[in-house]
């Protein structure tokens, strides 16, 4: 964390010079005051005749001093602020590179709401931490030190009340502390979870709505609500107890000080003046030590969202770069060599071995579950085998530098998504570079010109968020046109044409057979029609390759194609 501090160093160590400025001015004042009471007023040197030229210049010179310090401040406060918003924009952004760079495995672990927490909320913490120590703390600190200083140089008496006092506040500062520490990570835990309930309904507002859970939902965000505000309160009400004790405290200090004063006055020892600086002082004090318990606050709470932040940061993606380039004679070849993987404990997909050549079209089959989606993930490395290889152009992928991988592979997911933009930025994500010719040709292969042609702006058309707007079939056609515009070696279709209906998807695939001769394309489906003319199709029955070959020769070999054939064909 301290790394990201120390390009700020410089504001970091101007902020608390400015508030010793300010709190020094601070502790000038109730000296100016002993001087006005004593001489001005009672006028003690001079027999008891007051001066009323010394208290106007000491009144103005305690103005004086009331800008100067106030200036500091202002400085203490804009250096503070710098340093502290600059540091928390480059830990954000770091925060959010790394998100990006995890694994999906490990994106999932940490859970969405966890993660926006932690980079929105739990940065705001460790902020205000970095405030209140280059500031705050700095400010109490010199308070109760130069006050302490300052009082036992109008009258080493006073140090009995400073002895007395100092040591029951601490006690109460450090028992609230110690009572409210464990209490703040709890409480941005109970953030995760409002976050957490949060996204998933805004994010799946229209199953809510399909299934009339709102109720239950609004239950559900109640709980999780409840249980932070539940906690907060517990914080709450904890130093609230606190707050009514320091001013006991505080009170019968400054009765002490006056006690101990009045017997020092009376004894000649001490002038009135020095007494009423001296209650000024002890109130300084006092009010101080009791501001530490808010710095304290801040600061565990600051330290528990710093941990968490750094659990964000310090997770080192799971999927790390080879040394390969990506440079091969090879050209779209997919190699699984005896691959085993899984998410958890059990293996989900199980030996499985078989070739794609460069150029080919595969088809794979499955039922839901049965790992199709598992299979295809291994291809861009989102996730890494147990046991066995994947080889993509006759070079292990984890071998390859990642984006070399990537560059090669251009997947269309299950479930499209879109980003909130125009239709034509949408299909630009799969080649930045391309022309509008590219764009407009890509998606006429996806059968998506026609559509988007007809939508009130063509491709400039906006998507509402995450393709609300659009069917679920032309949210497919759009992503499939940017899959194809990428002009990857590989082109992996994962059940991303089902929404379609038989004529338009055969279409579709005539189209891109006819256009990218070269490419490999691997092609998830439900339906065999969907893959009824691939050159070779993959039947994965429980994890396991149960059969791979043309749709034909399945049909005389494979009793579980025939099943899937014979029931398909009495559904259709
Ligand atoms: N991210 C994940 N974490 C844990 N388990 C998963 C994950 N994705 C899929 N699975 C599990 O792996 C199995 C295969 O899923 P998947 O490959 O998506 O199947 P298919 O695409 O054939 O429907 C399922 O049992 C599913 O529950
Ligand atoms: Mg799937």
């Amino acid at each position: 964390m301290l790394e990201y501090l120390k390009k700020y160093w410089l504001w970091a160590a101007l902020a608390p010079l400015f508030m010793c400025g300010e709190v020094f001015m601070d502790l000038l004042q109730p000296r100016l005051m002993k001087t006005i009471v004593d001489e001005g007023v009672l006028g003690l040197s001079n027999g008891g005749v007051g001066d009323l030229g010394l208290i106007s210049t000491t009144g103005a010179k305690m103005i004086g001093l009331v800008a100067v310090g106030g200036f500091c401040g202002v400085m203490s406060g804009v250096f503070a602020n710098l340093c502290s918003q600059n540091f928390g924009n480059d830990l954000r952004k770091a925060a959010f590179r790394n998100t990006l760079a995890l694994s999906p495995g490990q994106t999932d672990r940490f859970s969405t709401g966890s993660i926006i927490t932690r980079i929105t909320n739990d940065i705001t913490q460790v902020q205000q931490l970095v405030t209140q120590c280059i500031r705050g703390f700095v400010r109490t600190g010199m308070l109760i030190v130069g006050g302490i200083v300052c009082m036992l140089s109008l009258d080493l008496s006073f140090g009995a009340v400073i002895a007395c006092s100092l040591p029951f506040i601490l006690f109460c500062v450090i028992y609230f502390i110690g009572r409210a520490n464990p209490m703040f990570g709890i409480l941005q835990q109970k953030l995760d979870n409002v976050n957490s309930v949060m996204q998933e309904n805004i994010t799946g507002a229209r199953v809510v709505k399909a299934y009339v859970r709102e109720d239950y939902e609004n239950a559900r965000f109640g709980k999780a609500n409840n249980e932070l505000v539940d906690t907060q309160l517990n914080i709450l009400v904890l130093f609230s107890y606190m707050t009514p004790i320091m001013n006991i405290l505080l009170n019968a200090s400054v009765v002490a000080v006056i006690f101990l004063g009045g017997i020092r006055v009376r004894g000649g020892g001490l002038t009135p003046g020095a007494v009423m600086a001296a209650i000024t002082y002890i109130t300084q004090i006092l009010n101080a030590v009791m501001r530490m318990t808010m710095i304290f606050q801040t600061i565990s709470r600051g330290t528990a969202s710093g941990r968490r932040v750094m659990e964000l940061l310090e997770c080192s993606p799971a999927i790390t770069d080879g040394d390969f380039e990506g440079e091969t004679r090879l050209k779209g070849k997919v190699e699984f060599k005896n691959v085993s993987f899984g998410y958890g404990k059990t293996d989900i997909l199980k030996n499985i071995s078989f070739t794609v050549n460069p150029g080919e079209t595969i088809g794979i089959l499955g039922e839901t579950g049965c790992g199709k989606t598992s299979l295809v993930q291994l291809i861009p490395r989102f996730y890494d085998v147990r046991e066995g290889a994947v080889l993509v152009d006759g070079v292990d992928v984890r071998d390859y530098k990642l984006e070399a991988l990537r560059d090669k592979v251009s997947l269309s997911l299950q479930k499209s998504e879109l980003f909130n933009t125009t239709i034509k930025e949408n299909i630009l994500w799969g080649r930045q570079d391309a022309s509008d010719e590219d764009v407009a040709k890509a998606a006429e292969i996806a059968r998506a010109k026609d559509f988007i042609e007809n939508s009130p702006d063509g491709f400039d058309t906006l998507v509402a968020e995450k393709g609300m707007s659009l069917s679920g079939g032309q949210k497919q056609r759009i992503a499939v046109s940017r899959s194809i515009l990428k002009g990857a070696e590989i082109l992996i279709f994962d059940d991303c044409t089902g929404a379609l209906d038989l004529k338009t998807e055969a279409e579709l695939y005539e189209r891109l057979n006819k256009a990218e001769k070269n490419m490999t394309k691997i092609i998830i489906a439900q339906r065999i029609a969907s893959v009824k003319s691939a050159d070779r199709i993959a039947v994965i029955d429980g994890g396991r390759l149960a059969a791979f070959d043309s749709h034909e020769r399945l049909l005389e070999t494979s009793e579980i194609y025939r099943d899937i054939y014979n029931s398909q064909l009495k559904a259709g």
